[in-house]
């Protein structure tokens, strides 16, 4: 594999856009806590552009969490997420300096007193909550992600627009929910509500 970066998926539009609100007005030096790196183009995009003193990302890389149909219970499935974990590695090789991946739920890794000495309080100017996609999961990196933000320091959570069910009604989006949820008591400004959710701590 050669230095260029190599992706089989493309969500960085709308992190470049939101992103770009915030990114003058982070926490100096700045550590970044990625929930859900899949192949790490994300990341990528935020140690080009967001220049951290340290970047830590997790991810179970796991076939069973994955869509059983692009992901079959099977070595060919095996094989593909294998791939999608060597190239978030291979993508972050030129930072390696400032990145530590770690493979696992975030739920796990983030209470593991193995890696405690990474996530002390108030550590982080930004967290991008991008791993398992539903209600207790969202609220769970919520829980965890908050108290290693520092003041002034941004959250950001993936995949919050409203969905329609088939009558056309809009639903609320488990994640801004649980968002929502998390955040009543919490002091902190809104900075954007779209396909993401973003928030600065108080
Ligand atoms: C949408 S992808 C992440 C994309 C990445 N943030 C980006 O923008 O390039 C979601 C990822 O979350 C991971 N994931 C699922 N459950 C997780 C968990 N409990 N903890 C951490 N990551 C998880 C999946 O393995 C998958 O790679």
């Amino acid at each position: 594999m050669g230095n260029k970066p190599a992706y089989t998926r493309n969500w960085t539009g709308k992190v470049k856009r939101n992103f770009a609100t915030f990114a003058d007005s982070l926490p100096r030096p700045l550590r970044i806590l990625e929930i859900g790196v899949w192949e790490a183009r994300t990341a990528v995009w935020m140690l080009e552009n967001l220049n951290p003193a340290a970047y830590i990302g997790i991810d179970p890389w796991d076939r069973s969490l994955l869509d059983q149909k692009k992901f079959p219970e099977n070595a060919e499935g095996e094989a593909k997420v294998w791939a999608i974990e060597n190239l978030a590695r291979e993508n972050v090789r030129p930072f390696i300096s400032v990145v530590t991946l770690i493979k696992g739920l975030s739920q796990d890794v983030m209470r593991d007193p193995a890696y405690e000495y990474l996530f002390d309080c108030k550590s982080f100017g930004l967290s991008y909550i991008d791993g398992f996609h539903d209600y207790d999961a969202a609220m769970a990196d919520a829980i965890n992600v908050w108290p290693l933000i520092q003041s002034g320091g941004v959250v950001v959570w993936d995949d919050t627009v409203a969905l329609s069910d088939k009558k056309g009604k809009r639903n609320v989006n488990p994640i801004q929910q649980a968002a929502d949820d998390f955040l009543r008591n919490k002091q902190f400004t809104e900075l954007f509500r779209n396909e993401q959710y973003g928030v600065r701590k108080a």
